[in-house]
């Protein structure tokens, strides 16, 4: 379908016009055009040109006015306000007209997609392999999954990679333990749940961990496990590969809860560089970039100081020969931009590991693997706080459980439906509550810009009233239930020829605006604007509801034009919400 020219596009090039046809030396400048309260739109880019020109703004202002072309087609009215303002107002006609042309691009409601896509590389979503997930997971998870989304709705190549903790010195012990005690890990394929899975490593990690703790010499067979794994013995890695296996048994039980979709394809853990960190480490040597430091391999940076004032290197390579995790990521952004051909890296990371991400981009442009065409950027994300503003804890101090967190929501948002519900079935009630109850953890998190700390407040989350997505949903069910109510042949259509009333044209303005608001929140991988933008099409419906009725409106044209505004909306939350990872249910 084609994408639909927004009308602020179209006022902006009939200004464009207006503008080259006053004067030649106010061709090309920009009327500074943005919506308005005092009028639908209103540009200020006159004051800056009169200011170029030696020109009076309102006379200036006044001579552009008079070559606007006004009409039914779009602009109704223009006029000069304060110093130099062009206030401007559409045509009720232009409004219903550009809303049906996006209604009848169902899937897309008109959003262009790109003609000259690039290709990101998202790294998002990276537990670790026999660890707990924890709500900095959760925050990755949700915050990537949406920037995924909005990313491939314009038409971006994305390539998703979930670099997940499967590899380090950690694995020697476990490895060493379950060589010993074979039947640890035994079941058969299908036969745990992904908290039975959890458990058992949990278990098993915690018993490794007091032989290790207590035992000399398990402690030496152990690490003699990590040169092992390293070197790539087969009995070693065939062990080390159950750890894996079991961890992805909890992980996708707990994306699936978090209802998202991860392909098994795209986890490539740390693990899937180890193949290329002894040449990472060669090639940094050579060309000077990284030097040999009391053993280490190491990159200084004259910006990076410890306390003692001293540099503080990003270390490739430890003394005693092991890679880390500055090698992996480096061996990473090599295969990422020549193998993938990225050019844009983007890591959806805690902000705690901003100094790792300065080093390593910096270390990877010294090198000549990030050029000036490869966009390397951290998203990095605050912290989750507790109500009472201290990070996130148990009441026994101890990091929360995604999952739990995630039952508890799920929990409460049942109660809510449950309360509200008037003719569900109680499967429908669950199926409802998971819904509602994922959709408020993930706008919670989507709602505030990343970058920012945020209080996990499930009270607050699953309310009704205020910026929640359960509030959005109940939006969608409402319309839903308005366009079910519909009266026998009556279907939603535009109508054009209809005036519209203060609060219809207001809703109508703010639909136009989404396929600019889905642009700003893609090119700023910025979930927020979206969700603000939807927050404020529900409250802008929710005003249009109060003063203009639907079903009983005067005549069945507008019946059936308040329907067409009513689904239009409807559409346009069930997309914004899909770009945020969260589910409309057609029934609350
Ligand atoms: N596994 C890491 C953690 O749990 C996050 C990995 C981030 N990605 C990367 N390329 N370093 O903190």
């Amino acid at each position: 379908m084609a994408s639909v020219t927004s009308l602020s596009d179209s006022v902006q090039q009939h200004l464009a016009s207006a503008l080259s046809a006053t004067r030649p030396e106010a061709a090309g400048a920009d009327p500074l055009l943005r919506r308005s309260d005092r009028a639908d739109y209103q540009a200020n880019g006159i004051l800056a040109l009169a200011k170029k020109a030696k020109a009076n703004p309102r006379e200036l202002a006044a001579e552009v006015v008079s070559h606007v072309v006004t009409g039914d087609e779009l602009i109704k009215d223009v006029e000069v306000s304060g110093p130099g303002f062009l206030n401007i107002t559409i045509a009720d006609r232009a409004i219903t007209a550009n809303l049906a042309a996006r209604y009848a691009d169902t899937g897309r409601l008109g959003v262009p997609v790109t003609a000259h896509p690039g290709t990101t590389v998202i790294d998002y979503a990276q537990p670790n392999v026999a660890k707990e997930m924890h709500v900095g997971h959760l925050r990755s998870a949700v915050i990537g999954d949406s920037v995924v989304q909005l990313l491939e709705f314009t038409g971006e190549n994305v390539v998703r990679r979930h670099h997940i903790g499967d590899w380090g010195t950690q694995f020697g012990m476990l490895i060493q333990y379950l060589d010993e005690h074979p039947h640890e890990l035994d079941h058969k394929e299908g036969e745990v749940s992904g908290e039975e899975a959890m458990s058992n490593l949990d278990r098993l990690y915690k018993t490794a961990r007091k032989l290790f703790d207590s035992d000399e010499e398990f402690k030496t067979r152990s690490r003699r496990r990590v040169v092992d794994l390293q070197a790539g013995d087969p009995r070693t890695l065939s062990i080390w590969q159950k750890f894996v296996d079991e961890s992805k048994i909890y992980f996708f039980s707990v994306f699936e809860k978090l209802d998202m979709e991860i392909q098994d394809a795209d986890i490539v853990g740390e693990s899937g560089y180890n193949d290329m960190l002894a040449e990472t480490c060669r090639l940094l040597e050579e060309s000077g970039v990284a030097v040999r430091s009391e053993g280490a391999l190491c990159v200084f940076f004259e910006d990076v100081l410890g306390p003692d004032g001293k540099q503080v290197p990003l270390i490739v390579q430890k003394s005693d020969g092991g890679y880390g995790y500055a090698a992996t990521d480096l061996s990473a952004i090599r295969d990422r931009v020549f193998r993938l051909k990225a050019d844009t890296l983007l890591y959806v990371v805690d902000a705690r590991q901003a100094l790792h991400f300065k080093m390593v981009f910096e270390t990877a442009r010294r090198a000549g693997w990030l050029g000036d065409d490869v966009k390397a950027i951290q998203l990095a994300f605050g912290t989750v706080l507790g109500k009472d503003g201290k990070p996130f804890k148990t009441r026994e101090g101890e990091t929360v459980k995604l999952v739990d967190l995630l039952d508890e929501a799920i929990d409460r948002a049942s109660a809510v439906v449950r309360e509200k519900a008037q003719d569900l079935s109680e499967e429908e009630i669950a199926e409802r509550g998971t819904q509602v109850g994922v959709g408020a953890v993930k706008y919670a998190d989507l709602s505030t810009s990343a970058n920012r700390d945020y209080k996990f407040d499930l009270d607050q989350m699953v309310s009704l009233n205020g910026d929640t997505s359960v509030y959005l949903q109940y939006a969608y069910a409402r319309i839903q239930s308005i366009l079910r109510k519909a009266p026998e042949g009556v279907r939603p259509s535009a109508h054009p020829e209809l005036a519209l009333h203060e609060a219809e044209r207001a809703l109508g303005l703010h639909v136009d605006a989404f396929a600019e608001t889905v642009a700003d929140a893609a090119r700023e991988y910025a979930p927020h604007k979206l969700a603000a933008y939807l927050y404020q099409l529900a409250s802008l419906y929710t005003s249009f509801y109060d003063k203009c009725p639907v079903l009983k409106a005067e005549s069945p044209d507008q019946v059936a034009n308040r329907l067409f505004l009513c689904d239009i909306t409807a559409r346009t939350l069930h997309r914004g919400m899909a770009l945020l990872g969260i589910r409309t249910p057609e029934r609350l």
